[in-house]
């Protein structure tokens, strides 16, 4: 199973908001700020996740900046879970992994403390959107890169005509939202 039905997908829905040409001519951005800024829809959301997943079946939380650090803060606090931040590049202040990903135009570098997880830690990976996967691939590996388990992976909102799921195959990708 990938995804948490229609309840969820309508849930997600009705609080996205499409920005055109943002941040550049031809994007359509998709802006979960609304949903964010929706307590109740906020809650019922990360109860969703939660219920997904299990509250058992991960030990800790990795959200990837900026946007997944919402989502991954909420998850832990709800299931008494500690927060592993992915950062971009140079934010981090002690030694880390790192890998590069290409972007649009150029290039991106996500960290994570080299210390970041305990051996086999099951570590529940979040982000806001999953669109080309580089972002979410990236996250992955370097969630495994310093020792942590991937328990599972979610995304609110999947764009599925970039084929992210494809690029992260065989991994798999919980999306409350695929459009
Ligand atoms: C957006 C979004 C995801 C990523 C998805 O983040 O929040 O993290 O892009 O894109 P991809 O699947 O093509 O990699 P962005 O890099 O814009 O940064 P932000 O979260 O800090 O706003
Ligand atoms: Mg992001």
């Amino acid at each position: 199973r990938g995804d948490s039905g229609p309840e969820a997908a309508a849930l997600v829905a009705s609080r996205v908001v499409d920005v055109p040409d943002f941040p550049k001519p031809g994007i359509l951005f998709k802006d979960l700020m609304p949903l964010f800024s929706d307590g109740e829809v906020f809650r019922q959301v990360i109860d969703e996740i939660v219920a997904y997943h299990g509250p058992d079946s991960f030990d800790v939380v990795a959200g990837v900046e900026a946007r997944g650090f919402v989502v991954a803060a909420a998850i832990a606090y709800a299931t008494g879970k500690g927060v592993v931040p992915v950062r971009k590049a140079g934010k981090l202040p002690r030694r880390t992994h790192s890998v590069s990903y290409a972007l649009e135009y150029g290039e991106a570098t996500l960290e994570v403390h080299e210390d970041a997880f305990a051996a086999g830690e099951r570590v529940l990976v979040v982000d806001d959107v999953l669109a080309t996967g580089g972002t979410a691939l990236a996250a992955l590996e370097l969630v495994e890169r310093a020792g942590g388990a991937v328990a599972g992976f979610t995304v609110l909102m999947e764009l599925s005509f970039l084929d992210g799921r494809a690029r992260l195959a065989p991994r798999t990708v919980h999306a409350l939202l695929t459009v």
